[in-house]
């Protein structure tokens, strides 16, 4: 089990941060072909944004392309190394701010005022006790019509016997697409759309994408089972990073 003590020794002075975070996109073909290949794509009706709330964002994989799109913006992470990091490496961008956190408390960030809260690659290492304190406040958060889009663990659904599996990556085992839902339903919020989807090796559904809103809403929430998430960074890889290579002022 990832503890929260776990995540902070891990990504505060425990992990070599040089290519900050590109190494996980190899799979994609890079940062760039993961961004408009696979998480744009889900998430362009929130885009562009007044405001975004980022949670964890490391040393700003996403945060790079979340910046132009919007006026406001604020990262919350544990790391006070990723924090110092996003500070210098976007020190010229007058509405970022970023603040260390620690691990559950969103109290540093103000209260309805975010159009998007935003997390990916993040939280799959944070178990249950993390999204009791986060998704209530995350809904706190939300201004009128806001949305968050949360990547997280579905291992929880999956047992103990998959947490040696290729991919599984140290994955929270306490959380489940189901008990995510569960919670924002019992936060006040409710979930527009979840997709579990496979990660690594094998087309196993380790994690799940959860788009939710506060409030209740006329539509239930669509519930989609995506086994081809990893088919899918091959084709983005094979198909659309080429394109990431084009320099059109030569
Ligand atoms: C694998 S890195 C990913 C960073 C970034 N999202 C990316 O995709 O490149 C995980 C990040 O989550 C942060 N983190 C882990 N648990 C957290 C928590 N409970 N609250 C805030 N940040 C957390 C870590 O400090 C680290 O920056």
């Amino acid at each position: 089990m990832q503890d929260t003590n776990w995540n902070r020794q891990l990504w505060d002075g425990g992990y070599d941060w040089a290519a900050e975070g590109e190494e996980w996109s190899v799979g994609w073909g890079g940062s760039e072909p993961q961004w408009f290949g696979a998480i744009y794509p889900r998430l362009h009706r929130a885009l562009p944004a007044s405001s975004i709330l980022e949670i964890a964002p490391g040393m700003g994989r996403w945060t790079k392309f979340l910046l132009p799109l919007c006026r406001n913006y604020v990262g919350v992470d544990i790391s006070l190394e990723c924090v110092h990091g996003c500070q210098k490496k976007f020190a010229d961008a007058h509405h970022a701010r970023f603040v260390q956190n620690d691990g559950y408390s969103l109290s540093e960030v103000e209260d309805h005022a975010f159009d998007l809260v935003f997390s990916f690659d993040s939280l799959v290492h944070a178990e249950f006790d993390v999204f009791k304190n986060y998704i209530p406040q995350i809904i706190q958060k939300l201004n009128k019509g806001g949305i968050a889009f949360l990547h997280h663990s579905n291992m929880g659904a999956l047992g103990t016997a998959f947490a040696n599996t290729a991919g599984a990556d140290a994955r929270a085992i306490s959380v489940s697409r189901q008990n995510i839902e569960d919670l924002v339903v019992e936060s006040g919020g409710r979930v527009i759309i979840q997709e579990v989807i496979d990660w690594g090796p094998g087309k196993i559904p380790l994690d799940c994408l959860t788009m939710l809103a506060k409030g209740s809403g006329t539509t239930g929430p669509v519930h989609l089972y995506n086994l081809r998430f990893m088919e899918e960074s091959q084709i983005i890889k094979q198909f659309q990073a080429p394109y990431s290579g084009i320099d059109r002022l030569s």
